[in-house]
């Protein structure tokens, strides 16, 4: 698998991320089988969060992988924290208690990457800071990073932070495409213009802080996969007519066009299924041209100005 610097930082990373928030739909067997199919394609990092299935996603990967110190050096492991039921907590006493429990869920004594899970409007910059000193003084995290957070946030958390901020992972897809979209309708009175997200996209890449699209198969807020659906008759369309003129599946094809964005972005792919991840790992080594990236773009139902 290809692989691509995560952010500022020298961290080689696989340019598909594995999302492992299903994970615990799988039985044990399959799981085992998931993992090391995962491994057999280069695609070593995994993405988890405290909160996927309550703890059990990162404990079924962890006996699924069988962790030990030696399989261990083989993955490389990103985790979030800062959920939870009812409200966001960025507290110093709640991220630390978090990479604890993520730690020993995970067997392991270090994460390669901590993200910050949404943002806690009650958050104080400088307890984060302490949290992340800490954290990473012992070693228990090497690199950090957040997610679904606007420029204006993360500006605001490095005031304090001293540790390089190398991810934001956004919500990202050929059907939820705001950040994109916003950069083609600039000043514009059509909804397109809106700002939703402070211009993360181009503050990401002039930060060189890594976007990890996650969702990339999915419509609306979890509402199903776009592939094949009845509600994106033109999207499916054209993806089928690309992907069998560049001779690959359409899952291929969808992952390939968040690739070929120049913000060398990260996708965190979904799958539970070996040969959907197989096809998502595929994308490294595809490249679109201009014509066919902008005629997915459209086909999803927005018009260029
Ligand atoms: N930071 C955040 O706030 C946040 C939020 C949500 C998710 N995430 C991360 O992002 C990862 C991906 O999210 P997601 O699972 O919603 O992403 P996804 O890859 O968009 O969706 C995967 C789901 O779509 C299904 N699917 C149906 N057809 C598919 C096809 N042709 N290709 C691929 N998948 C297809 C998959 O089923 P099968 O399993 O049967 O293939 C699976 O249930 C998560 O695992 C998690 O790590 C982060």
């Amino acid at each position: 698998m290809r692989t691509m610097k995560l952010g500022s930082s020298n961290l080689d990373v696989p340019v598909v991320a594995v999302g492992c928030m299903r994970i615990d739909t799988l039985e044990k067997r399959e799981a085992e089988r998931f993992v090391h199919a995962a491994l057999d394609q280069g695609a070593n990092f995994f993405d988890h969060a405290d909160v996927y299935g309550n703890g059990a996603c990162e404990e079924i990967f962890a006996e699924a992988l069988g962790m030990n110190g030696r399989t261990r050096e083989h993955v490389l492991l990103q985790s979030k924290c800062g959920i939870r039921e009812g409200m966001f907590d960025f507290s110093k006493g709640h991220i630390l208690a978090s990479v604890d429990g993520i730690l020993k869920r995970l067997r392991t004594d270090y994460l390669d990457v901590l993200l910050l899970h949404r943002p806690d409007t009650l958050m104080e910059p400088d307890e984060v800071a302490e949290a992340f000193d800490e954290l990473e003084r012992s070693g228990r995290v090497l690199h950090f990073g957040v997610s679904n957070q606007t420029p204006g946030q993360i500006e605001l958390l490095k005031k304090a932070v001293d540790q390089p901020l190398v991810v934001d992972q956004l919500q990202l897809s050929i059907t939820n495409a705001t950040m994109i979209e916003r950069g083609f309708n600039v000043n514009m009175l059509n909804d397109a213009a809106v700002d939703r997200d402070g211009g993360v996209l181009d503050y990401c890449r002039l930060h060189d802080i890594t976007i990890q699209p996650w969702s990339p198969f999915q419509y609306g807020f979890f509402d199903g996969a776009f592939l094949g659906s009845s509600v994106y008759p033109e999207l499916n369309a054209v993806l089928d007519a690309v992907a069998d003129r560049y001779g690959i599946s359409t899952t291929t094809l969808v992952v390939a066009w968040l690739l070929r964005h120049p913000a060398h972005m990260q996708p965190v792919v979904g799958t539970t299924s070996v040969g959907r991840l197989r096809d998502c790992c595929a994308a490294a080594d595809v490249r679109l041209s201009r014509e066919d990236w902008y005629a997915i773009y459209r086909a999803a139902g927005r018009p260029l100005p």
